[in-house]
């Protein structure tokens, strides 16, 4: 039993180490942390509405009034990065707010506009 406990906090401690180490970006690229915090940024991921790569997606379709309505992401991958934390720090209509650090949203752009090139 004893010995199990050693094994988690082992498991738990090399988890913790990974996370740091993804912080300061020596392990993995500027674009990868992007797609990671893409993917899961503290909230609902963006792939969600914004499709795989910010190419836009649709979310969801419902009828309104008899009246098919498709609610749509938009493309994302032209935006400039002023545009990007304008975006993610307002509230709207469907998506929801995020609090990003400046790197963090820097990265995510990275990460929209590598996947074009
Ligand atoms: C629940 C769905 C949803 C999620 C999750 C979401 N968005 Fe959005 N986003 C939208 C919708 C819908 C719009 C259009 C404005 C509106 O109606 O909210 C939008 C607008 C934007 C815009 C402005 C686009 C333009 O052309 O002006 C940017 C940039 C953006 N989102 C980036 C992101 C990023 C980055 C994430 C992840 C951190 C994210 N969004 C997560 C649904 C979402």
């Amino acid at each position: 039993m004893a010995r199990l406990a050693l094994v988690f906090t082992v498991l738990f401690i090399g988890a913790a180490i990974q996370v740091s180490l993804c912080a300061d970006e020596s392990f993995i690229t500027q674009y990868e942390y992007g797609q990671m915090l893409y993917e899961n940024p503290r909230g609902i991921g963006c792939n969600h509405c914004h499709g795989k790569a910010g190419e836009g997606a649709n979310v969801a379709t419902y009828m309104d009034d008899g009246k098919k309505v498709v609610l749509h992401g938009p493309d994302i991958r032209r935006v400039t990065i002023e545009e990007l934390r304008k975006s993610l720090e307002s509230r709207h209509r469907v998506m929801p707010t995020y609090f990003l650090t400046n790197n963090e949203i820097r990265a995510i752009y990275t990460y929209l506009h590598k996947e074009r090139e």
